[in-house]
């Protein structure tokens, strides 16, 4: 079906025709198999629109109760105890462990990853296996420690299955947390690990080859906006070891900013 059957048939949906009635009545005992696939047809794109539209809704109604709770949490205990009893995404089901963050919260600095791995579902904390001991050494390089200065995350609290990337679903849903977590955390700059961490943080500047290493500013619901830089992932970086250079131009370039803000 084409793009602009697909648009109307949409369109009637949305006008609250939601059954495929035809306005002469047929027999169906002598109707052409060809006109019964039509039909079929039809329905099924009518049924995979309707569905569509129900899923859209429980999302936005899932995501308005997370922002609804968030908005509640006045401290940054009452948001980590949020998170752990928010059961809006279907990731919790299979994690071992929220991780809701690690390092100091009243830091210059914080740190916004991904996703838990296997080793963060473990213990419950973020960038503690072989890619958190790489940005540990990266915020080291440039005088950050979690202990002392540096506050650490994730946009998604709860480990994907296979560690697979976040789906758009998942980010949108917890997403109304981490804008409050910065929000209560209020860090002089924000440090974006990786493409998801800097498409879900600024959205509309999509590519971490692109965004990296640049400045931006993060302002959801602040009075004053935070700057924000994005880099590339750790465990992009074990990968590709070449592109090393490029991330430590951007510590440089955070180091130089903290200099500047101090
Ligand atoms: N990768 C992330 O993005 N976050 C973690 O906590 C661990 C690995």
């Amino acid at each position: 079906m084409d793009i602009t059957s697909i648009a109307l048939l949409r369109w009637y949906l949305e006008a609250g025709v939601d059954e495929v009635v035809g306005e002469t009545p047929v027999n169906h005992y002598s109707s052409s198999k060809k006109s019964e696939n039509i039909t079929c047809k039809i329905k099924d794109v009518f049924n995979e629109l309707k569905n569509n539209e129900k899923e859209r809704d429980s999302i936005r109604s899932i995501t308005s109760t997370a922002s609804a709770l968030a908005a509640q949490c006045t401290t940054l205990d009452s948001l980590r105890a949020a998170v752990t009893s928010f059961e809006g995404c279907p990731l919790r089901t299979n994690a071992a462990n929220t991780v809701f963050a690690d390092g100091t919260p009243t830091a210059p600095v914080m740190v916004i990853g991904e996703a838990p791995g296997v080793e963060e579902d473990r213990q419950g904390l973020p960038f503690v296996g072989p890619s958190g001991h790489l940005l540990d050494q990266m915020l080291e390089s440039i005088g950050l420690e979690r202990r002392r200065n540096c506050y650490i995350t994730n946009v998604v609290p709860w480990r994907p299955p296979g560690n697979r990337k976040p789906t758009p679903v998942e980010v949108s849903i917890v997403l109304p947390f981490l804008e409050r977590h910065i929000t209560l955390a209020a860090p002089q700059i924000l440090l974006l690990v990786g493409g998801l961490a800097a498409s879900a943080v600024l959205p509309g500047h999509e590519g971490i080859m692109r965004v990296r290493g640049k400045w931006f500013e993060y302002s959801v619901g602040l009075a004053r906006p935070i700057p924000a830089i994005a880099t590339f992932h750790p465990a992009y970086l074990m990968r590709a070891p070449a592109q090393k250079r490029l991330a430590w131009h951007d510590m440089l370039a955070l180091e130089i900013r903290l200099t500047q803000i101090s």
